[in-house]
């Protein structure tokens, strides 16, 4: 299955998301194609590459030399400007040059880092991706944002830089842990709600070729997803608009994991904030009871939280939320779903709801 991402920027190119079980034994041919005659230097995960090195040594991966290969320990502490110093010498020293192209290997950390250095390396050299987390097939690889993190927060210094094509394959996902799983369909779940009403029945209906990872359902909620995504990045690449809709559950989410400092899992927080921004819906009157118990339904089922876990007063998250760098002008900005599939953009938020809704949510 192949979707063409295609932005107005980029008028020449169009950028596939390639998505097929398996596809890890085509992919030389793929590379061969898109590198059209670079040098290609790979960053890989660590992790995935101990896991995986062995299964790929036969695949005939062009370039896969030990001296061209990269190794990236994907933890957020290394997601960090000097990592990518140090990454950039070591791709100088394996004789990388501006005609040079880079594949990433790994999760959303490792694609991140690796396409901002792809991005200003002698300027600027080309890169694909293989999103090997459920996150990063379902949300990061697609889009374009790269970056690291500051001491004072997260992905505070970045990019954007497309990826010449993303190459998914379900199975790389057989190795990852059920928590990293779980994670990832925190966002999938998002996609569904934002915009997709037939993925969230489809993941009502199939929760367990979902859980027990079968292939075809894998492939069908990454492609949704995917789509999905890639249509809000055409219509608004830069975030100016529309792409802001991909934050829901991310206003309270992100205060959540700040306030934990980053204990609560991404997706976890990303739970609680839908619920947060569902139930504020139900409170203001834009969307029917009816979806927020569907939506806990849901979250239930893939071992979601349904309640606001930690204890954390709603004062203190309303606080963290508005040194978000999301938030527009001072004003609480919040993406509420006004049907499943539908969602709104909301400035003129009411504190006091939000914060009855906060209380309310709380896992006493
Ligand atoms: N660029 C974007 O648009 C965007 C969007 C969302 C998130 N992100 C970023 O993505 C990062 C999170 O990404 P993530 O959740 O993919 O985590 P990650 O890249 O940090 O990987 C999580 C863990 O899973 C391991 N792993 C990866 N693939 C595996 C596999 N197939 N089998 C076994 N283990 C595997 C990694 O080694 C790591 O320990 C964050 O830094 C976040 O800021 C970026
Ligand atoms: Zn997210």
């Amino acid at each position: 299955m192949e979707i063409n991402l295609c932005i107005p920027a980029i008028p020449a190119r169009v950028s596939p998301i390639v998505i097929e079980t398996g596809l890890a034994a085509a992919l030389g041919q793929h590379l061969k194609r898109v590198a059209q005659g670079r040098e290609l230097f790979w960053v890989w995960d660590a992790r995935v590459w101990e896991l995986w090195q062995r299964r790929v040594a036969c695949l005939n991966w062009p370039g896969l030399a030990s001296e061209r290969l990269l190794l990236f320990d994907a933890t957020e502490v290394n997601k960090r400007l000097a990592k990518v110093e140090e990454l950039a010498r070591q791709l100088v020293r394996a004789g990388a040059d501006r005609m040079s192209f880079l594949v990433a290997v790994g999760g959303g950390g490792t694609g991140d880092v690796a396409g901002f250095l792809a991005s200003i390396f002698m300027r600027g050299i080309p890169h694909v991706h293989l999103p090997t987390t459920l996150l990063a097939q379902v949300d990061s690889s697609v889009g374009g944002k790269t970056g690291v993190d500051l001491p004072e927060g997260k992905n505070l210094l970045g990019t954007f830089q497309q990826a010449q094509a993303v190459y998914i394959d379900p199975q790389f996902l057989e190795t990852l842990s059920d928590e990293q799983f779980t994670q990832g369909m925190a966002e999938v779940i998002k996609m569904a709600m934002l915009g997709d009403g037939d993925l969230w029945s489809y993941l009502e209906t199939n929760s367990s070729r979902i859980l027990n990872r079968e292939a075809t359902a894998l492939e069908h909620i990454i492609a949704a997803s995917c789509r999905l995504k890639a249509q809000v990045v055409e219509a608004d690449e830069r975030e100016s608009g529309l792409r802001r809709i991909l934050n829901l559950g991310h206003t309270v989410g992100h205060a959540l994991e700040r306030l934990s400092d980053y204990r609560i899992l991404h997706g976890n927080a990303v739970a609680m904030g839908m619920l947060a921004a569902t139930r504020l819906a139900v409170c203001l009157g834009l969307v029917a009871d009816g979806v927020f118990g569907r939506l806990v339904a849901l979250l239930e089922v893939y071992g979601l939280p349904t309640r606001i876990v930690g204890d954390y007063s709603p004062e203190a998250i309303v606080e963290a939320l508005k040194t978000d760098k999301k938030q527009l002008a001072g004003k609480l900005h919040f993406i509420v779903p006004t049907d499943i599939g539908s969602v709104v953009q909301r400035h003129d938020l009411d504190l006091a709801a939000l914060n009855e809704v906060l209380d309310d949510l709380r896992d006493r």
